[in-house]
This record gives C-alpha cells, sequence and structure tokens, in this order.
C-alpha cells in the first residue's frame, strides 16, 4: 500500500507492509489491520494510559542497528518505517509473566484466566491474593468517570490496600449511576443490579427513569439532570429510548415519503422501485 500524503506513512508489523496515519498508536493500526493484541486497561473511547503492560510488543527501526525496544502498543506512536513484532518468542515470553502475575492477582477472574491459558498459564507461579477479587487495578474505570461523568470514584490506599471506589469508602455523593464504570470494566468487578426501577452501584441507589414510549429502564434520574447541565439538549432528548428513537425517525420518515408519493409501495411489499427521492425543499432563512 502507498502512503497517501504526508500525514500517512508505511510501517511493517509482523512482516506486513501497513499504511499509518499521523498520531496513531500501534496497537490501532495493527487492529486495523486485522491483527490481535490482547489488552486488558485498552478502551476506544478513553484516553490510554499503559497500565496491564499486556499489550507488550517488540519495535525497532532499520537505523537502530539491531537494536528492539519492548514497548506498549497502546502508547508507542506508529511511526515511518517502524517495524513491529507481536508473536516474537521474547513478547510472548514477557506477556506469559504479565499473565502469570495477574493471575496470582485474580485467580477467579474468567477473563485472566483465558488469557493466560492462551499463553499456556494454567496456573500461576506465584502466591495467589488472598481475598482476591476481579480487579487488577487497570485504571480504567477511575478514567472514564473522570473523563466522561462526574469523578465520583477513585483510586484509594497504597500497595497491599490498593483499590478503586468512592473516597473513604463511603456512598459516593457525585455518583450518577451511569455505570459506566462497570461497563468499561475488563473483568466485571463492579456489579450494579436494577429491581423494580431502582439502579444499585456502590451501595447508592437511584431511582430510574423509563422510555415514554416502551417503558424500558432509560437512565436515572440523576443522570439525566447531569446530562442536562453538561450537554446542550432538551429535556425531551432523554424521554426515549435509542431503539424508540430510530423507530420515531423511521415513522417521521415513512409520514414524509407518503405525503410526497401517495402511491408509493415499498419494494418488500411488490413495489417495483426502492425508495423514492424525497423532492428537495429549499428552506429559506427569515431573520428578524
Ligand atoms: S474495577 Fe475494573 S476497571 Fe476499575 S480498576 Fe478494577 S479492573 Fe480496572
Ligand atoms: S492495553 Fe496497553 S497497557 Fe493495557
Amino acid at each position: 500500500m502507498q502512503p497517501a500524503n504526508e500525514k500517512t506513512f508505511a510501517m511493517t508489523i509482523n512482516g506486513r507492509r501497513l499504511t499509518a496515519n499521523d498520531g496513531e498508536s500501534v496497537l490501532t493500526v495493527a487492529k486495523r489491520a486485522g491483527i490481535d493484541i490482547p489488552t486488558l486497561c485498552h478502551h476506544p473511547a478513553i484516553e490510554d494510559f499503559g497500565s496491564c503492560r499486556l499489550c507488550l510488543v517488540e519495535v525497532t527501526k532499520p537505523e537502530w542497528k539491531g537494536w528492539q525496544g519492548l514497548m506498549t502498543a497502546c502508547l508507542y506512536p506508529a511511526a515511518k518505517d517502524l517495524i513491529v513484532e507481536t508473536q516474537s518468542e521474547r513478547v510472548r515470553h514477557v506477556r506469559r509473566n504479565v499473565l502469570d502475575l495477574l493471575l496470582a492477582r485474580c485467580p477467579e477472574s474468567q477473563v485472566i484466566q483465558q488469557l493466560a491459558s492462551d499463553y499456556g498459564v494454567t496456573r500461576s507461579s506465584f502466591t495467589p491474593r488472598a481475598d482476591a477479587d476481579l480487579c487488577i487495578l487497570c485504571g480504567l474505570c477511575v478514567r472514564v468517570c473522570e473523563s466522561a461523568v462526574t469523578a465520583a470514584i477513585a483510586t484509594l490506599n497504597r500497595g497491599r490496600r490498593r483499590e478503586v471506589g468512592p473516597p473513604f469508602g463511603d456512598v459516593p455523593p457525585d455518583c450518577v449511576g451511569c455505570t459506566a464504570c462497570a461497563h468499561v470494566c475488563p473483568t466485571g468487578h463492579i456489579i450494579f443490579t436494577e429491581d423494580k426501577g431502582v439502579r444499585t452501584i456502590w451501595n447508592k441507589k437511584f431511582e430510574l427513569l423509563r422510555c415514554q414510549k416502551c417503558h424500558e429502564p432509560l437512565l436515572t434520574v440523576e443522570q439525566r439532570d447531569h446530562l442536562l447541565k453538561t450537554r446542550d439538549l432538551d429535556v425531551s432528548y432523554y424521554e426515549l429510548c435509542p431503539g424508540c428513537k430510530r423507530q420515531r425517525t423511521a415513522e417521521t420518515f415513512a409520514d414524509v415519503v407518503l405525503k410526497t408519493h401517495p402511491h408509493f409501495v415499498p419494494k418488500q411489499m411488490g413495489g417495483s422501485s426502492g425508495i423514492p427521492t424525497v423532492p428537495f425543499v429549499q428552506h429559506k432563512e427569515v431573520r428578524p
């Protein structure tokens, strides 16, 4: 593949010549090419942080005279003529060690168990953590809350007592019950429940608002109020779930089609043509 412009350049991953864009990480380029690099702390919606160390790859360049470094693919920037190996013996050896440690930290985590067994680790060579839970301390939950919601949770304590949760382990006053932390958690450590219109997360209860059309639980009152404060959208935007919004858009579109083409029969119902072109209406801007 030839570079299209000066912001686009060629690099090599596992012997494949690939095109990369300025500002992309090695992980992004690899993913686009369908090359698998295991990750735990990467989420496309959150800036990478490099905490799990699982995405380590070997990088070199022709001018480095044979020097090869181990770098995290999620943080290392793609560069012209970079040569990357994602499955070399050295890379697999280091990943095996990382997974050995993670398995000792979270022996019950199915995600870690599966990844570890992919690298031939079925039992950790380290002593499993006493009182082990499913948290690998990757920090994704804290960072999604900081960047997209209210920074209601944080990393607490130090050393062996390090954990994530609300300040002082109390019910978090700033939590709006959006569950973003639970959804980004790679190991399923953060649990929430929904029962009889009430969501519970971090020991805090939230009343759920329902979609005004299908009556499925939609979002919490606190979440809607937070979004009203931070996004420039009308309260009516939060009254329907995404499915009902799509349906309403489709119905509006069908109304327009039927008004402008009263004899239109959709193809699926035996009509001879597809969706007709809706006549273009020139709207004139009217200023007072
Ligand atoms: S709770 Fe989940 S997302 Fe948060 S630090 Fe632990 S493993 Fe990472
Ligand atoms: S995904 Fe790169 S360090 Fe975790």
